[in-house]
């Protein structure tokens, strides 16, 4: 079993991850600087408070400790915050990742898992995409992504370094069973505002419904959190065994509308969702569905939760744990 550092391991898709590698008897450990995360995600003894940009504080992780590989969580991820205030997605998201990679350089860590994610493709031609479409970003967090992506490849080409990126789609769900599931502040993503507007009926605003989808609402292709980490635990035994860098699309390969969400919360939870339609997101695609059959044929991945119902009903136990009078 190898030990493992994982960034950003107090947060939402980091903290499932790290249960999830626990589980399979890696060691882990987590650096997070609490600045989105939350300590209470993080099994008691392994956090580490410290930010990516100080690169002392990772050499004092680091120093002797001997880690076979590094999971890449930790980075901003408002979309919409990333076009206000873009020099933040920068600094934090690429200097960062470039602290890191410096410190594990030092540190003789050359195994790396990054968390990429489907805006790296922007507004694609057509749906499912696969890893191959043209690149072309629409907002400063997509590009920070892609620029991480970019670094990667050079290292690969100019060291033994050897990485996989796997690019998510959308991510949802929780394992509610350790208490964990999706807490970010503020809230952009539409399953826990779906079911926020459940808990309080206060409704949850739909982007548009002239999109030329079947019902006119986006689609988006939903995995759920812990088949995210049962692919970086897929990803960290190919790069274990000696595998080549390479980057990955993670997806189901099923789109549902947004309409369709919230009749999958209605039907998990049995209430009513309060709801209304606005004006469409800028830079919102029609449709963003993967085509992962890469990730399934070259890790033997496989999703295991493939019901928006079963997600979505993930995702509201979570919700009522967090508020209990729910
Ligand atoms: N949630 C999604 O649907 C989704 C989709 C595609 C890609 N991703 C990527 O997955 C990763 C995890 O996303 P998440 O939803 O779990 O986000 P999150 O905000 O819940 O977790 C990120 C964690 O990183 C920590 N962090 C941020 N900057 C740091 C720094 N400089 N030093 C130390 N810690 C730092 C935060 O405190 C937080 O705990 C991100 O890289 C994100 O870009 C997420």
């Amino acid at each position: 079993m190898a030990k493992i550092l994982v960034t950003g391991g107090a947060g939402y898709i980091g903290s499932h991850t790290t249960r999830f590698l626990l589980n399979r008897g890696h060691e882990v450990l987590v650096v997070d600087d609490l600045s989105k995360g939350y300590a209470h995600n993080v099994p008691e003894g392994r956090l580490h408070k410290l930010n990516l940009l100080d690169g002392e504080a990772l050499d004092a992780v680091l120093a002797g400790a001997r880690f076979d590989a590094v999971v890449h969580f930790a980075a901003f991820i408002a979309v919409g915050e990333s076009v206000r205030e873009p020099e933040i997605y920068f600094q934090n998201n690429v200097a960062g990742t470039l602290s890191l990679l410096a410190a594990m350089r030092r540190h003789g860590v050359r195994k790396f898992v990054f968390s990429s994610t489907a805006a790296v493709y922007g507004n694609p031609e057509s749906t499912p995409i696969p890893e191959t479409a043209p690149h072309r970003p629409v907002n400063p967090y997509g590009e920070s992504k892609l620029m991480v992506e970019r670094i990667l490849r050079w290292l690969d080409e100019c060291s033994g370094f050897r990485y996989v990126a796997l690019r998510y789609f959308n991510a949802c769900g929780a394992a509610a069973e350790y208490g964990i599931g999706e807490e970010h502040e503020p809230e952009t993503h539409l399953i826990p505002l779906i079911l926020r507007a459940i808990r309080t009926g206060s409704p949850v605003t739909v982007f548009g419904n002239d999109y030329p989808t079947p019902d006119g609402t986006c689609i988006r292709d939903y995995i759920h959190v812990l088949d995210l980490a049962s692919a970086h635990a897929a990803a960290l035994d190919h790069l274990l065994a000696g595998g080549a860098s390479d980057s990955f699309n993670a997806g189901t390969g099923i789109g549902y509308s947004v309409l369709e969400v919230i009749k999958a919360a209605e039907a998990a939870t049995g209430r009513q969702v309060p709801f209304q339609i606005g004006r469409r997101r800028e830079g919102d695609p029609a449709e963003l569905v993967a085509d992962s059959s890469k990730l399934m044929k070259t890790l033997g991945w496989e999703p295991k939760i493939t019901s928006l119902q079963e997600m979505v009903a993930s995702a509201w136990q979570f919700e009522k744990l967090r508020h209990a009078s729910a």
